[in-house]
């Protein structure tokens, strides 16, 4: 019933973890059931370990958290010894996730991840907003095109690239990315934000600015879902603002193929599992299965028409 097929994978559900929002350990994965998860994607690795961003990191909000974590990782060398042989013991498909500051370092962990047995795709990171030059490969479209030209030359593995919703026209970039040779695109990563303490007269944050996410993004989240996946052949995965069966289900309808869920994890855990039991009662209701939704947005021609192919 929630069956899906999304760049290069057949997942069995098209719920998926956020990158850098959930545990790729045992005691993570025992909070979701069987059947649930499609996939797991990982946490940003880069070739180098990072310590991140100064705190605080994280600032919630009525409409959901900011956070400036900095792409914080032990680095590469650590990754490849410590968490790749744990991937083995994972159920569904691992989703690698690559980030770095140069065509050299995108590559670099790409190179790693292909041929590593317990990653079944490769998702670049193009868009991080809280590292300097985070954003440089996800705001041009030919740093974005170089760097999934050069990373689809090394990889053996299906090519996902995450793109940013800090730019004024994601349609560009995801054409570029297609053309360069990437399988699906998720849409998006957090948007640029800001929490101040009037009292202290301090932004939230060490690092002032950070990636807004949660149930707040979710209507930006859904308008670039719709005008990418209307505007590229290849399947977009969603990320951003999901928390209820209802926003997965429309997500599809909007265009996607599957869906992140990241900030509502961190509320509760076993939210990836509470989401897929709605969507099985909800499609079951209405004599529906998931991928029959996909793209199925009726627009009645008011307003700003989708884009054409
Ligand atoms: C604390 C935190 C850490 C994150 N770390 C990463 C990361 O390392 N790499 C990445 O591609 N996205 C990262 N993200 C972005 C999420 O994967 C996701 O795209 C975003 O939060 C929007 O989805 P959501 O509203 O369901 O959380 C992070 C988000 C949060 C809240």
């Amino acid at each position: 019933m929630l069956s899906t097929r999304v760049g290069g994978l057949e997942l069995e559900s098209p719920l998926m973890t956020g990158s850098g929002t959930f545990g790729h350990d045992p005691l993570a994965l025992s909070f979701l059931k069987e059947g649930d998860l499609g996939a797991l994607v990982l946490k940003t690795v880069t070739p180098e370990p990072r310590t991140g961003n100064s705190p605080a990191r994280m600032a919630e909000f009525p409409g959901g958290l900011l956070n400036s974590i900095g792409l914080e990782n032990r680095g590469l060398e650590y990754w490849k010894e410590s968490v790749a042989p744990l991937l083995e013991e994972v159920a569904v498909p691992v989703v690698g996730n690559a980030g770095g500051h140069t065509v050299e370092d995108f590559v670099a962990v790409s190179e790693a991840f292909s041929g590593m047995e317990g990653i079944a795709a490769v998702e670049l990171n193009l868009s991080c907003p809280n590292v300097d030059g985070g954003l440089h490969f996800s705001t041009r479209a030919d740093s974005a095109a170089e760097v999934v030209s050069a990373c689809r030359r090394v990889l053996d593995k299906p090519l996902w690239v995450k793109l940013s919703p800090n730019v004024t026209d994601t349609v560009p970039l995801a054409r570029a990315c297609e053309e360069s040779g990437a399988d699906a695109l998720t849409v998006c990563n957090t948007l640029l934000g800001l929490l101040v303490d009037w009292k202290s007269r301090k932004p939230l944050l060490g690092r002032g600015y950070g990636g807004v996410s949660g149930p707040a993004v979710l209507p930006i989240a859904m308008r670039l879902v719709h005008q990418v996946s209307s505007s590229v052949s290849i399947p977009v995965i969603a990320s951003g603002g999901a928390s209820r069966p209802e926003d997965v289900l429309a997500f599809l309808v909007a265009g996607a193929s599957a869906v992140q869920i990241g900030t509502a994890s961190f509320r509760r855990p076993d939210a990836i599992s509470t989401i897929a039991a709605g969507m099985r009662s909800l499609l079951q209701k209405n004599g529906l299965v998931a991928s029959d939704l996909v793209g199925s947005l009726k627009w009645d021609g008011g307003g700003e028409k989708p884009r054409e192919n």
